[in-house]
């Protein structure tokens, strides 16, 4: 936290000394001016010196004192700059005895939005995710909240592109359940491939496992070119499944789908297989460094679980179990 620094910006000492010793400069100056003008004052019947010039004809300029109401007003406000600056932060890296910074004061709003926020969520905060996801108002917010802190990399529609998973496909890198997802949302998920370029013997190679790739989800291919990766694809069983069709636990995609998160082209594939891939989501939770306390992330958890693609939890706690209609226990599995 920043607590007694006004302005940690800083670099050493001196620059702290010369803006504070400019600023109190600044103010002697100005009343020394002020006192240097205001010295004269007219004695009974005395005549106020006549300056030199003349204008128009017959309109003089007379070298008269300041009047006392300006000199006051003058003075005042000096005073006031002084007591400020005792006050506030103004001097350097001077915090002033009140303490007050731009930061705190920026934090105390967000503080009074956010338990603002807390008290329209009260009552969805307790709710089951699924209820949630069924309310229009809470979809509303959920999906203002969206709109500010996942659309930039989701789209506004939250189907993606490249590189960014689509949210509504229902195919899910890390799980699709209620649970699954809120814990995307609260501590970022990372997916990584390593580059396999030599595992597959170079660019030819990668276009021959690319081939066969396509040939698994029966798109179209080059026959040749796909017999000749069957073997080659050894090396990605690991991860993908000997069918390609992923390991949906242990966050490995699916590559017989449509979802494609880096694109399903040929020459994507092979761009795949060279480079490898790594997929960062950020963590969202305050706890994880990120910008979104409990409640926001239950209500855009919800919302993402409500755009279509949302999977029943797995296995539900028995009593949940026992209030559920059958068809919602038997949930398919994940991705
Ligand atoms: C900086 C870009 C970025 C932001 C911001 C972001 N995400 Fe993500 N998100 C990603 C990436 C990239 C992945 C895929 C990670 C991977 O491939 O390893 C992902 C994955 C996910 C997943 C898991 C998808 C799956 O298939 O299992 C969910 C759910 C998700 N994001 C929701 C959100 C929500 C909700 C927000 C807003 C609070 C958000 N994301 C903000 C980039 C982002
Ligand atoms: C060590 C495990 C591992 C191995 C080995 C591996 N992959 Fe992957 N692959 C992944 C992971 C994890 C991702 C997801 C990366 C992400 O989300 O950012 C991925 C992503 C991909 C993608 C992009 C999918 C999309 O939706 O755009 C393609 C294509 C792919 N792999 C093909 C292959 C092929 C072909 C091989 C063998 C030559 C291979 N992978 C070997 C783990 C692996």
């Amino acid at each position: 936290m920043l607590a007694g620094y006004a302005v940690p910006d800083f670099v050493s000492e001196f620059w702290h000394y010369y803006i504070a010793a400019i600023s109190i400069a600044g103010i002697i100056f100005s009343l020394w001016v002020l006192s240097s003008q205001t010295t004269k004052k007219l004695a009974e019947g005395e005549q106020a010196e006549l300056m030199v010039h003349t204008w128009d004809g017959d309109l003089q300029e007379l070298n008269n004192p300041l009047p006392r109401w300006w000199m006051w007003m003058f003075i005042g406000l000096t005073f006031f700059g002084i007591v400020y600056l005792v006050l506030y932060p103004g001097l350097g890296k001077y915090a002033g005895t009140l303490g007050w910074s731009s930061f705190q004061e920026w934090k105390d709003d967000k503080d009074t939005v956010d338990a603002e926020f807390d008290k329209v969520m009260a009552p969805f905060k307790s709710q089951d995710l699924m209820a949630v996801a069924a309310d229009p108002k809470a979809k509303e917010m959920g999906q203002n909240l969206f709109m500010t802190y996942c659309s930039q990399c989701h789209g506004s529609s939250a189907q993606g592109g490249k590189g960014f998973p689509n949210l509504t496909d229902g195919q899910w890198l890390f799980g699709g359940t209620p649970e699954d997802i809120q814990a995307s949302i609260t501590g970022g998920r990372i997916a990584e491939m390593p580059p396999m370029g030599d595992a597959v013997g170079g660019e030819q190679g990668a276009k021959e496992v690319a081939n066969y790739v396509l040939s698994l989800g029966g798109k179209p291919h080059d026959a040749t070119l796909a017999a000749a990766g069957q073997a080659k694809f050894v090396a990605c069983a690991g991860c993908h499944g000997e069918n390609g069709k992923g390991m949906a636990v242990a966050s490995f995609p699916d590559l017989t789908d449509d979802a494609w998160q880096y694109g399903g082209s040929e020459s994507a594939i092979v761009q795949s297989i060279l480079k490898g891939r790594k997929g960062g989501m950020p963590a969202q939770s305050q706890a994880a460094g990120g910008a979104l306390n409990d409640s926001k992330i239950h209500l855009l958890a919800a919302y993402v679980w409500g755009l279509g693609g949302g999977k029943k939890p797995a296995a539900p706690a028995p009593a949940e179990a026992m209030a559920a209609p059958a068809e919602a226990v038997a949930a398919p599995a994940a991705n």
